[in-house]
């Protein structure tokens, strides 16, 4: 029988609840699903890259289908060496679409054989963004809700707790 593997590319920098909730609708429909961390070093993360694995590794265990894996250069190449025909994205809103049509267009004229599966996450999610996650921890605002305990927990060591020490230091120098 054909067994379907698929992929879900993302930065995942960090993991959010809606990036979970993409997990699981695909675990359900695919038989293998590949979490697939982009290495870019262009790009300045937050987290290191073995930071955002360990992330979701630990939140993905009870999905028995489901593994992570990290790669770089083209989304096609990986998924080729990996066996996988699907791709699997997330589609929050109307905003999100024409960067996904296009990307998923462009991958698309890279590699007939592989399609862009879009899925759609929770209502409750739809707002959610890593960026927006990243934004809010480093302001001091809080995430619950929004990302798994384990993300809240070491946004709030990386970037809340040493966000608030420079905002103290600066009022002191102030004279505040
Ligand atoms: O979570 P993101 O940042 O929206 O994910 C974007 C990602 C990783 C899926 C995309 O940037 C990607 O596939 N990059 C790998 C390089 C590549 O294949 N580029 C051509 C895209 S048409």
């Amino acid at each position: 029988m054909k067994r379907v593997i698929a992929i879900y590319p993302g930065s995942f920098d960090p993991l959010t609840n809606g990036h979970l909730d993409l997990v699981e609708r695909g675990a359900k429909i695919f038989d293998e699903l590949i979490v697939a961390i982009l290495r870019n070093p262009e790009k300045q993360a937050l987290f290191s890259v073995e930071e955002r694995r360990e992330m979701l590794e630990t939140m993905t265990t009870r999905f028995s289908n489901v593994r992570v894996d990290t790669f770089d250069g083209l989304m096609v190449d990986y998924a080729t060496r990996v066996g996988a025909t699907a791709v699997l994205r997330g589609i929050r809103a109307i905003s999100d679409y024409e960067y996904e049509l296009q990307m998923a267009l462009m991958n698309r004229k890279l590699e007939p054989r592989l399609e862009t599966v879009f899925m759609m996450p929770a209502e409750a999610y739809s707002y959610l963004s890593s960026r927006l996650v990243r934004e809010i921890a480093s302001l001091g605002g809080s995430v619950r809700g929004l990302v798994p305990e384990m993300v809240e927990e070491k946004l709030h060591r990386k970037v809340t707790e040493p966000a608030m020490k420079r905002r103290e230091h600066r009022k002191k120098l102030a004279g505040g």
